[in-house]
């Protein structure tokens, strides 16, 4: 071990017995293991952003190159992770503020250079090289969540700068309100406004159809950005953006299937594989996609009823999840899904969907608690809390992540490292 490492791990320590007796409160040995895990998170993720070898600005998915090789940006996990470096960003003083900013302001460069850079499919290149060209193999393309990811981020982070007094900076690089733009928001929002009825490829990158998810995602672009020109007095733009979130909600609603009780995650898909309709990336959507308007709340019916159809599903065909001894349910993407990362022998439970699943939990729980509905809300938190011990249950020692925990051992497979793993569970941990 390292000096920086075991440093880091005493201030930790010390950090734990500090807040436990400021509070008087109990910690237990998930709490602890959560402060434990959130440091190791922010480190081991901030290690994937821009790591040697890499451009200024690349967000790599997992440093791993061979089984499976995901040492490339893709535009889809690199907003996601970059939305929670603005959390910390908006939460840190000094040097380590300037970092996060540093990274900040050389992803929303890299990302217009994405932009504007030679690509297949366009706006919707789902995956770049880490010298910033785009990758050019076969792939599922285009991927149009993307734009919407990266337009939530860099509008999340507009509106901190905004706050700070830095407008100078964020009208001439994030947000023009020029047509053709040259800033990176105003291209990714006027492609979401004018593309969003495309068919496209989902964010497992192997279905062609219409989303749940992507369609989610470009809705709540569509009211950050409305805003954001509002803020930025770009009136006009802000209408025909609050007309498109408007006509997304009827295209959202549409994947509702009385007969199944779910959302379906996918109209018109390309190939049938998914029998079910049943996909974790609907609980995924209310994460990613919220907008506190009171569109789809998180305790609406259908969301639930879907939820509870993938949890008893989940449940069922894992089978770490039929021991007794460990509480929470691991989540994969779908009940058909045969991707390991290697040999497409058999799916397996993620890490970011278990956290992701026990944020969705936890924001139930206090919508609950909003209403007055104190037995649900209660009962919702105890859910939350399930899946974290489920998530240090199968956690390696030193609080590295992969992509998969194995559906018969749980240890951890596939991508090592997987960035948006951390990204993901750090979100999770937040709202906790
Ligand atoms: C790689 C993708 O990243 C993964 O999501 C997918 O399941 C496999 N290719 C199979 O298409
Ligand atoms: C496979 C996942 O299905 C996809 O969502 C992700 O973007 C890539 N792996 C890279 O992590």
């Amino acid at each position: 071990m390292n000096k920086g490492v075991s440093l880091t791990k005493l201030i930790a320590g010390i950090l734990i017995l500090v807040i436990s007796s400021l509070t008087h409160a109990k910690m237990t040995d998930l709490d602890y293991w959560l402060v434990k895990q959130e440091q190791a998170a922010i480190e081991k993720m901030m290690a994937n952003i821009s790591p040697e070898g890499t451009a200024k600005g690349v967000v790599i998915a997992s440093p791993e190159k061979v089984t499976p090789n995901y040492f490339s940006h893709w535009v889809r996990d690199s907003a996601l992770t970059m939305d929670l470096v603005v959390e910390l960003y908006k939460n840190a003083s000094g040097t380590k503020k300037a970092l996060y900013r540093q990274k900040l302001l050389e992803f929303a460069d890299f990302s217009r250079t994405n932009q504007t850079a030679p690509t297949i499919s366009g706006m919707g290149e789902p995956k770049f090289n880490v010298d910033g060209t785009a990758f050019s193999g076969p792939w599922c393309r285009p991927q149009n969540d993307g734009p919407a990811l990266r337009a939530i981020t860099l509008i999340h982070l507009a509106n901190v700068l905004l706050d700070e007094g830095e407008s100078q900076y964020v009208k001439s690089k994030l947000y023009d309100g020029k047509i053709p733009t040259d800033s990176v928001i105003k291209a990714d929002l006027e492609f979401v406004s004018h593309h969003w009825r495309e068919a496209n490829c989902d964010l497992w990158e192997e279905t062609f159809g219409h989303h749940f998810y992507t369609e989610m995602v470009q809705r709540r672009a569509m009211v950050d950005g409305a805003k954001l020109a509002r803020r930025l007095n770009d009136k006009a733009a802000a209408k025909w953006y609050e007309a498109q979130a408007k006509e997304l909600e009827s295209a959202i609603l549409a994947h509702w299937s009385p007969e199944k009780s779910i959302f379906i995650s996918t109209l018109n898909p390309s190939h049938n594989t998914k029998q079910s309709g049943l996909d974790s990336s609907v609980i995924l959507a209310l994460l990613h996609g919220h907008t506190n308007d009171g569109f789809l709340p998180y305790t609406d019916k259908r969301v639930i009823e879907t939820y509870k159809s993938l949890v008893s599903t989940f449940k069922a065909i894992y089978p770490i999840n039929q021991k007794s001894n460990v509480p929470g349910t691991a989540i994969g993407r779908y009940p058909e899904d045969i991707y390991d990362g290697d040999q497409y022998k058999y799916g397996n439970p993620w890490v970011l969907i278990t956290a992701a699943f026990a944020r969705y939990s936890k924001l139930v729980a206090k919508e609950y608690s909003r209403k007055g509905k104190k037995k649900d809300a209660a009962l919702w938190a105890a859910e939350s809390e399930a899946y974290f011990e489920r998530l240090r249950f199968h956690a390696n020692p030193d609080g590295s992540m992969s992509e998969q925990m194995d559906r018969y051992s749980g240890y951890m497979i596939s991508a090592r490292d997987l960035t948006w793993s951390y990204s993901e569970f750090l979100h999770a941990k937040r709202e906790r």
